[in-house]
């Protein structure tokens, strides 16, 4: 009789089952058969009332049945949820096509982009980028560059010490004319680099920070004169600024590493407190520069008798500055994101002389 009902059960739960055509359907199933008041649960409560040799017999054949039955429970499951998976591959798309949303992009700090653009410029012109490092010797950033331990220069400078090396006292460079040192030394001429780079002395003010930046050029070759100084800055101050007929003038100066030297001026004009660069009849200074020291040349083994040259100093934020319409020096590193979002580049906003600097 249990028997009889059993095998009714379970082939009525076959059907069932495979006739459930969702997932929801397959559970309601399986709820009518396993769950607490499912057929199956039902009869195995009858075995309490059998007799012992009946329970042993039918208790096992309930078993069986039911591990059967759970089985081809999960197998038609899966069956299901690839079915409904493969119906969902096929009529759902996704466009992958869809534009990139607008996302909270950082950008390219002005020092950066105005570094960019220097290198365009000086690459079209066959320079290479140098480097030097932070902490510098005394020796690279003041000796060799004839500025000799008495020299009044030094004091000028405003120097931060560092802790000395052995014998030789160290110093955040105050400028990046050692890198003219470290290149000479480095490699024989020809030369033709821009260094550019950090650089540090105790200052501040609106238009002084402890820390800044400067790029140094330097020509070195058998035949250079202060012709080439002059068309090569004049070159790089136009195409920087964009400014085609910007005037320059080379106002005479000392520094201790090149004779002669000259200080830059370009024109401008500073009319009801505006400044603006072109040929007005105001000047504003710019960089510095100057042929090559012989005892510089020296220094660095390099025979002044066979070799001339010529080299420029520059700070990077005032150009920046000018260009950009940027006011006080000490907002480029207050790290304020309103300002950077103000005075930044995008980071597709690649400097090249192909697209234009301005
Ligand atoms: N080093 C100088 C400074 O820090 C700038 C400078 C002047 C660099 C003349 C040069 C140069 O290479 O020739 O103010």
């Amino acid at each position: 009789m249990a028997q009889d009902d059993l095998r009714q059960l379970v082939d009525e739960a076959l059907v069932a089952l495979n006739q459930a055509q969702d997932p929801a359907a397959l559970e309601e199933a399986r709820t009518r058969t396993f769950g607490k008041k499912g057929r199956l649960t039902l009869l195995a409560k009858t075995l309490g009332q059998m007799d012992a040799a009946l329970r042993v017999s039918f208790g096992s054949a309930l078993n069986e049945a039911k591990a059967s039955l759970m089985d081809a429970f999960d197998t038609r499951a899966q069956i299901l949820s690839q079915a409904a998976l493969a119906q969902r591959l096929q009529t759902e798309t996704q466009d992958i096509t869809l534009s990139v949303r607008p996302q909270q992009e950082g950008t390219i700090h002005p020092i950066t982009q105005t570094l960019d653009e220097i290198i365009a410029i000086f690459s079209a012109m066959d320079f290479t980028v140098a480097r030097g490092p932070d902490i510098e010797t005394d020796w690279n950033n003041f000796t060799a560059l004839n500025l000799p331990p008495t020299h009044p220069a030094r004091q000028m400078h405003d120097t931060f010490y560092m802790p000395a090396q052995g014998e030789m006292p160290m110093v955040l460079r105050t400028h990046t004319s050692p890198v003219q040192i470290r290149t000479m030394l480095g490699q024989n001429p020809p030369i033709r680099i821009i260094a550019p780079g950090r650089t540090f002395r105790c200052d501040y003010d609106m238009t002084h920070t402890p820390m800044f930046h400067q790029f140094e050029g330097l020509v070195i070759d058998e035949s250079t004169h202060m012709g080439h100084l002059k068309g090569c800055f004049e070159d790089f101050l136009r195409a920087f600024f964009g400014i085609e007929d910007l005037p320059l003038r080379f106002r005479p100066s000392h520094f201790p590493f090149t004779e002669p030297s000259a200080e830059v001026d370009i024109g401008c004009s500073r009319k009801d407190g505006a400044l603006v660069l072109g040929n007005y009849g105001d000047w504003l200074e710019i960089g510095g520069c100057g042929m090559v020291h012989p005892r510089v040349l020296e220094n660095c083994g390099i025979d002044p008798e066979k070799y001339q040259g010529f080299a420029f100093g520059t700070g990077i934020e005032r150009l920046a500055m000018l260009k950009y319409g940027i006011p006080d020096l000490r907002t480029f590193f207050e790290g304020d994101v309103r300002w950077l979002k103000h005075y930044g580049f995008s980071s597709l906003d690649i400097p090249n002389l192909a697209m234009g600097l301005v």
